[in-house]
């Protein structure tokens, strides 16, 4: 079955993708893709190295953040299903020019997620995540604070990844579901339905060199897992870090386990590393879907009420039983 008549048979059956929000994520799908056809160009397409510019996190831009980001916005103004977009790679939203129609669908994006890696040939990502512009936008310029909503009310929410496979991973509320890129001809092909985290599986992913600025909970979770047999968890435990959060993700719920990136003491004012509105809430969104926990060490990432477009925040979330005995550690009541 292809992504195109996945969407219209869920909207048959449960009428959870309505005309505009399946054109989105059909252009969104087809944009991941002439995306994975530049990543895999690499060298000889040219995008690989520095843009030469650095984005409003501070980070020096690599060339394909810079194009995928322009990809994502040319292939979406036309549309009449957007009302606006924000992007990892953009200080501020991005209007709909007025030669084009607007919709009421918000579109927030990491254009490449991981993009540390597209110079070393690793696997890195698209992650998309929709909202509904507030009833009262139809009359008016939309604005920053028309993004600021909880991750629980996206309507959608999906990734793609670009490794050894091209996939996208997509809910619209009512599961995940994992579709494969057939090059041959052109189209996404589903591949897993309802996909559900594994349980049990003694796996963790942090990125241990940060491991002095932890908090005592997070340094107690993850000395336990190096415990391993002869520790309290009673169970050796195996660590996994790709630096592309797409990738550590995907992993997780394809296999179980459970991804860290928790705050950490470095920057005081930065209450963690990933982002939530583009980050941390499509993911936390497609964890839950598949029956995980996502939390921001304490509380569930998608009750968070944003207060900034770029805020960050930490982030652990995969398997419910480790989500929840980190949780159980920040309380200190075990
Ligand atoms: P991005 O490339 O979009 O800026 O995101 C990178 C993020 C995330 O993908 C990954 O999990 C994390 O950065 C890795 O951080 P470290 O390099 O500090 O391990
Ligand atoms: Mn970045
Ligand atoms: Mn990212
Ligand atoms: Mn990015």
């Amino acid at each position: 079955m292809t992504l195109t008549r996945f969407l219209i048979e869920q909207q048959r059956l449960n009428g959870t993708i309505p005309a505009q929000l399946r054109l989105l994520i059909e252009i969104v799908a087809r944009t991941c893709k002439a995306i994975s056809h530049s990543v895999n160009k690499g060298a000889l397409g040219g995008v690989l190295g520095n843009h030469g510019t650095d984005n409003v996190q501070g980070e020096a831009q690599m060339k394909l953040d810079v194009l995928a980001n322009e990809m994502v916005l040319d292939a979406n103004e036309w549309g009449g299903h957007l009302a606006a977009m924000a992007s990892e790679e953009m200080e501020t939203i991005h209007l709909i020019p007025n030669r084009y129609p607007k919709g009421e669908y918000l579109l927030l994006f990491d254009p490449i997620d991981g993009s540390s890696n597209v110079d070393v040939d690793l696997s890195v990502g698209t992650i998309f995540s929709v909202l509904t512009a507030p009833d009262d936008a139809s009359g008016r310029t939309v604005v920053e604070s028309d993004f600021l909503q909880s991750g629980r009310r996206q309507v959608a929410a999906g990734y793609a990844i670009y490794g050894p496979q091209t996939l996208l991973v997509l809910t619209v509320g009512s599961g995940v579901y994992e579709f494969a890129l057939d090059r041959e001809l052109g189209s996404w092909v589903l591949i897993t339905e309802r996909l559900r985290i594994p349980s049990g599986k003694r796996e963790f992913a942090i990125n241990m060199s940060n491991q002095r600025h932890w908090s005592p909970a997070v340094r107690r979770y993850i000395d336990e897992c190096l415990a391993g047999a002869d520790g309290p968890r009673e169970a050796n435990f195996n660590m996994r870090w790709t630096g592309s959060m797409v990738a550590d993700i995907h992993r997780i719920l394809k296999r179980g386990g459970v991804f860290l990136y928790p705050w950490d003491g470095r920057d005081p004012k930065k209450p963690g590393k990933l982002r939530l509105m583009y980050e941390a809430n499509p993911m936390g969104f497609l964890i839950e879907q598949a029956g995980g926990r996502a939390t921001n060490g304490v509380t569930p990432i998608l009750d968070v009420a944003p207060d900034a477009l770029h805020q960050r925040i930490g982030v652990v979330m995969g398997d419910p039983a480790e989500v929840d005995r980190v949780a159980a550690y920040h309380d200190g009541d075990v």
